[in-house]
């Protein structure tokens, strides 16, 4: 068995610091993910720069990525002028996001739910008439911090309209990170009644109360093959404040390396990258894997913040 790893720490680990991240470390981040073995690499956002000052120089940072063949480098587009700004940029892959609930479209989008969908279907048309590949999300799967709990029946809806579009696949996004494993089993249960097969679904588990993994896995089971996640557990949301990281890269990678499945990524590669990174950001790491892989490094090749080493912080 092969699990895709959809790396998200450019875009949804950046796009939630509080420090805006110079543009050669950006650069430097994504060729090391992809010398770790990452082949999809979620990069940056064509979004409103005031939205999300931190990706604001998306197009300064497509402009001078070294590619590698064989790794695809996805952006997020919102709508029509994103697009014309990633088309320029000559990308191939990109990623519309929608919304289950009405309170996140209004913060996160300006738009209702039902207007997200005229916002993105000239977007999907558009990138699919240029050969560029477009994944959609859906965001709050399981509960939204305005409106609680949200319906599976509900998310499944909005998740076949989005890839009614034309999307070739959907991730389902916990976005603040509140789900456990038998409401994954109960949307999964409603994206099969609504004709979306495993086949088409990717995971996207924030980490908050600790059940990304056990989500995760529950997933696996059930047949998904793409996960999400972030090197170093770096991430969140700017408009949804309960959020934080994403399940981390290294989490992910040692639970299936110990499972026997294949992702074409090196743990202990990826965990110095992480490590580097928290270095650069000031803080430690979230994630478990990255603090024990600390530890195996020689002392004197330990990052330090403010003279300690990250897992001491
Ligand atoms: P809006 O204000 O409604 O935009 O924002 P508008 O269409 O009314 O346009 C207003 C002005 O913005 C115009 O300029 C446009 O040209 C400009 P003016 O004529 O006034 O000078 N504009 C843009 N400029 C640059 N790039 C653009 C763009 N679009 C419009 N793309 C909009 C609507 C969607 C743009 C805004 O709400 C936005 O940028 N939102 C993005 C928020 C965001 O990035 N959130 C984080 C990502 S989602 C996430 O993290 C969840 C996820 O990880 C999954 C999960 O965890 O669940 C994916
Ligand atoms: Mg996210």
């Amino acid at each position: 068995m092969r699990v895709t790893v959809y790396e998200v720490g450019p875009r949804d680990g950046l796009q939630n610091e509080s420090a805006v991240v110079p543009v050669e470390v950006k650069r430097e981040f994504v060729a090391r993910l992809a010398e770790a073995g990452l082949t999809t690499i979620e990069t940056t956002s064509f979004v409103h720069p005031k939205w999300v000052p931190q990706l604001a120089d998306a197009g300064e940072l497509l402009e001078s990525l070294p590619r590698v063949p064989g790794v695809r480098y996805p952006v997020l587009v919102p709508n029509e002028k994103g697009l014309d700004r990633a088309l320029k940029q000559g990308v191939t892959d990109i990623a519309i996001f929608g919304s289950a609930t009405e309170s996140f479209a209004r913060r996160n989008l300006n738009r209702t739910v039902e207007s997200q969908f005229e916002m993105f279907a000239p977007v999907v048309e558009r990138a699919l008439a240029h050969g560029v590949r477009v994944r959609a999300y859906v965001s709050m799967c399981f509960a939204d911090p305005w409106e609680g709990p949200v319906a599976p029946a509900r998310v499944a809806g909005v998740g076949r309209r989005l890839l009614d579009l034309g999307c070739h696949e959907l991730s389902l996004g916990d976005t603040i990170g509140v789900g456990t494993p038998r409401q994954v089993e109960d949307l999964l249960d409603a994206f099969a009644e609504a004709g979306v097969g495993p086949e088409r679904l990717a995971v996207h588990f924030h980490d908050t109360y600790g059940q990304a993994l056990a989500n995760t896995l529950t997933a696996l089971r059930r047949g998904i093959t793409v996960v999400d996640s972030s090197a170093g557990g770096i991430g969140g949301c700017p408009y949804a404040r309960s959020a934080t990281g994403n399940l981390a890269t290294e989490d992910l990678v040692w639970m299936l390396d110990g499972l026997g499945v294949e992702t074409g990524v090196d743990v202990r590669s990826l965990a110095a990258t992480s490590l580097w990174l928290a270095g650069i950001l000031g803080r430690p790491s979230p994630s478990r894997v990255v603090q024990a892989l600390a530890r195996e490094l020689p002392d004197r090749s330990r990052p330090r913040i403010q003279g300690k080493r990250p897992e001491e912080v």
